[in-house]
């Protein structure tokens, strides 16, 4: 395992998100900064959404080296590190393209990853939330999300878990920047969503198709009307997935 006495982490009780925090300040930042609050007032999630806490595990972190052509794939392989975590507490662990993990078929953690761009990337920022010890999801949420607590009926030590996810992140992300990251077939073998019929909306227009693969630079490869189609997180929009 690594060691993350060269990380440094920055600990907050309130922010308004770890996110926007790493956002105004990574020019004075170093590079593997991690930030993590107790609670966030104005948690992101993606699409824009908010993200609402409740003794969870929150945190991001600053990726300040020259990632340009590798960011693509960035997002699979914060899932494959996530997953190998969570598998020493789960059994039934699933990635779900792009950015969660599911447990018992429920999503359990998060990810937002925002990049800072001029002409080049900047930096990258991976904001994570894990759901830890909340049991109190709205009725909304309830069918589809979970936590460590709801899971095993027990509550966890967010500092111990936060140590974990660091330290199979750092250590999976030094094998990926020397192209040594098993980080792909991590994320098809345990794939939620390959071979899944769903209903995607692209450029406006809502098709069936049928996930077929998961690519090296992250794109999802469906089956659409016969014909194969690449799309990015960016342009597709999974509406629903039927067994
Ligand atoms: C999602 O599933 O939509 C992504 C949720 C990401 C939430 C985390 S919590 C820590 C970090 N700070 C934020 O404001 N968002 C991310």
């Amino acid at each position: 395992m690594n060691d993350l006495k060269d990380i440094k982490i920055l600990k907050f009780d309130t922010l308004s998100s770890t996110n926007l925090y790493l956002k105004d300040n990574y020019p004075h930042l170093d590079d593997k900064t991690v930030v993590v609050a107790n609670h966030q007032t104005a948690g992101r999630g993606r699409l824009g959404r908010t993200w609402i806490d409740s003794d969870d595990l929150l945190f991001s972190i600053l990726l300040k080296n020259n990632l340009n052509e590798k960011v693509s794939s960035l997002s699979l392989l914060i899932c494959a590190s996530l997953f190998k975590t969570l598998k020493r507490y789960f059994n039934d662990v699933k990635i779900k393209w792009p950015n969660d993990i599911l447990v018992n078929n429920k999503k359990i953690l998060g990810i937002l990853l925002e990049a800072i761009t001029n002409s080049k990337i900047d930096c990258v920022i991976i904001g994570i939330g894990i759901n830890v010890n909340n049991r109190n999801f709205t009725d909304d949420l309830i069918m589809k999300a979970t936590s460590f607590s709801l899971e095993t009926n027990k509550s966890f030590n967010k500092d111990t878990l936060l140590n974990e996810v660091l330290n199979d992140f750092f250590h999976e992300y030094d094998l990926y920047i020397y192209d040594k990251s098993d980080y792909l077939n991590i994320c098809k073998e345990n794939s939620w969503l390959i071979n899944k019929i769903v209903t995607i909306k692209a450029d406006g227009i809502r098709k069936t198709a049928i996930v077929k693969d998961i690519l090296n630079n992250g794109n999802i490869l469906l089956s659409v009307d016969s014909h194969d189609l690449e799309l990015n997180y960016g342009e597709v929009t999974l509406e629903e997935v039927y067994k």
